[in-house]
């Protein structure tokens, strides 16, 4: 077989060693959170053969740690056009304005379907889907599971994958997707456990990984947001989009950074910084502590900045000690668990010091509005996709949306694509494992010349203080040589452990690959972005400019680095304006 003397199946000093057995699926689903899952189940229900390969087991998706909510027009008296609005408007104008007109009319159905496959929402008096009010929405349109909605919400769809068959391969990492010419033939995935790799053919590759959050020191995400899938899915062809823009969720927990959610202030959280004031009176008048995120982290940002933080401490209170212990217990269980456990304070009796965290991406892979990439056969939904529904800024709601929409868009896509897909091609596929697997020996055998928790902890560090809430230019040129320096080690490095067998020490390496990779693009399209919007904020141009840049960034991967595009954005439904709140 081509290729076969070259690329051995196994080292003959020990390591990695490629599977012969070679799986194949009609359509692969990669990733087993809310957008995985649904992908998955929709493509099972269009008459595809579907398997799910996920890195952790699906229920540990940082789809999970969603707390406050998951936006739909639901009632009479709001509207999809009304939620589409909101949408636009707090994306400063840059999300494609037909796919969030998708977005919001296909929300009440995705919404009444996860109720009726059982997720248990949190009821209003008259017994309907209990709504509260979030950030940037002009009306109270989030439905809400208590402030669990995303563990609410996964663990539904994984019993209902799990109800329909549908095959879920854990702890298989993805260490490349194969492409022949412009078409994807499949991945090959490390397994694990067993520590063999495997080449996995298939007629669609749904590519559904979530964000990259990680990338950031003081992140709301999980450990395993690593940006993994939108970075292979790069390497192999598929441009990214809008990575520059990246979500800072304004209050997260001082000391750890878990998310203390929106819905803290949708049912009526308050803000104060150490001068006793309701600072938000000076930033949103209006709209108060449910402006859009961006607003409110700037807004938390500045007051620390300029001294105001409690104790001119880095950080301010958000306070519910009004809203009485019974409200608390009732809406509010986690996070008041999350506040005794990991900051010793009960918020029933105190305020909660928060400070803006890295929270989501709204940048990712760039697809249609059915999860197709420019690689053929290379589908993807949920935070690895920018399909671009929320442009510059993301309201909070619509990430857990997000994925059910277009989680279910893309597997009805991959399904129905997969009968017209070439016949397999093994002996590519068999190339592409030998090659994986010199790779991954090659990385054993190099020499550990700086380890690669280390240099993770730093490429952390310089993207949060450079490419940060504020941003100005000499500083993120000297944050992209970092990121440059940092890449160039990573590369040259090696691990120190060389066990097979759940080696989390390579899968840390190429987690951190994925990461260095994803963050010279955020750089490179932050700096040359020359204005600010949403939520990339420049000192240095701090005006939105509309005749230079009302434009998506796209990246594609060059010999020599990210080579970026500028494209169009698909306008049509709403004018254009000043954003106010
Ligand atoms: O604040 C939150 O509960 C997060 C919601 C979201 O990111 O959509």
């Amino acid at each position: 077989m081509a290729g076969s003397d070259d690329f051995p199946l196994s080292s003959s000093t020990g390591g990695f060693e490629g599977a012969r057995e070679l799986l194949a699926h009609e359509v692969v689903v990669i990733g087993g959170g809310l957008a995985g899952l649904r992908a998955a189940l929709a493509a099972a229900n269009a008459g595809a053969e579907v398997a799910v390969f996920t890195k952790v087991h699906p229920i540990r998706s940082h789809s999970v740690a969603a707390q406050g909510g998951i936006n739909a027009a639901l009632r009479e008296d709001d509207s999809v056009e009304s939620h589409a609005f909101d949408t636009v408007k707090g994306s400063d104008y840059l999300a494609d304005q037909d796919a969030v007109m998708l977005l919001a009319s296909e929300a009440p159905d995705r919404v009444r379907e996860m109720e009726h496959w059982g997720t248990v929402f949190s009821r209003a008096e008259d017994g309907r889907i209990a709504q509260r009010p979030f950030g940037g929405a002009g009306y109270p349109r989030t439905a809400y599971a208590q402030d669990r909605t995303g563990h609410n919400l996964l663990h539904t769809l994984f019993e209902t994958a799990l109800g329909q068959g549908i095959r879920v391969y854990e702890e298989y990492f993805i260490t490349r997707i194969v492409v022949s010419g412009d078409r994807c033939l499949g991945v090959v995935a490390l397994n694990i456990r067993e520590g063999q790799l495997h080449s996995i053919q298939a007629r669609s590759v749904v590519i559904a990984t979530g964000g990259y959050g990680r990338i950031f020191d003081r992140s709301t995400n999980a450990v395993i947001n690593t940006g993994d899938g939108a970075s292979l899915a790069y390497r192999a062809g598929a441009p990214i989009e809008d990575m520059e823009f990246v979500q800072f969720h304004p209050t997260t927990l001082y000391g750890t950074n878990i998310l203390m959610s929106e819905g803290i202030r949708g049912e009526g959280g308050l803000l104060w910084n150490g001068e006793g004031e309701r600072f938000m009176e000076r930033y949103a008048p209006k709209a108060m502590e449910l402006a859009p995120r961006d607003i409110v982290a700037r807004s938390i940002q500045t007051e620390i900045d300029e001294g105001r933080g409690i104790d001119g401490k880095p950080f301010v209170h958000l306070d519910i000690t009004h809203l009485g212990a019974e409200h608390v217990k009732e809406r509010l269980p986690g996070i008041r668990e999350i506040c005794i456990n990991f900051a010793g304070i009960d918020p029933i009796e105190k305020p909660i010091p928060i400070q803006p965290g890295q929270h989501y991406s709204m940048g990712g892979l760039a697809c249609d509005s059915d999860g197709a990439t420019e690689v053929t056969g290379l589908l993807t939904a949920g935070e690895a996709a920018c399909v671009s529904v929320h442009g510059a800024n993301r309201l909070g709601g619509n990430s857990l949306l997000e994925t059910l929409v277009f989680g279910r868009r893309a597997g009805v896509a991959a399904a129905s694509q997969a009968p017209t897909a070439p016949e397999p091609d093994e002996a590519l596929m068999d190339v592409a494992l030998r090659e994986e697997v010199a790779r991954m020996n090659g990385i054993l055998m190099r020499p550990v010349e700086e380890r690669h928790a280390d240099l993770k902890e730093r490429l952390q560090k310089v993207m949060f203080e450079h490419f940060g809430v504020f941003r100005n230019g000499p500083v993120m040129k000297e944050g992209l040589e970092m990121v440059q320096k940092i890449k160039a080690a990573l590369e040259i490095t090696g691990i120190d452990y060389h066990g097979s067998v759940f080696n989390q020490a390579l899968v840390g390496y190429l987690e951190m690959e994925s990461m260095v990779e994803l963050a010279e693009v955020i750089a490179m399209g932050a700096i040359a972005r020359e204005e600010s919007r949403g939520s990339h904020s420049r000192i240095d141009f701090p005006d939105r400019d509309d005749e230079r840049w009302l434009k998506h960034t796209f990246a594609y991967v060059g010999e020599d680095g990210p080579i970026i595009e500028y494209r169009e954005v698909t306008l049509g439904h709403f004018e254009v304006k000043e954003r106010v709140y």
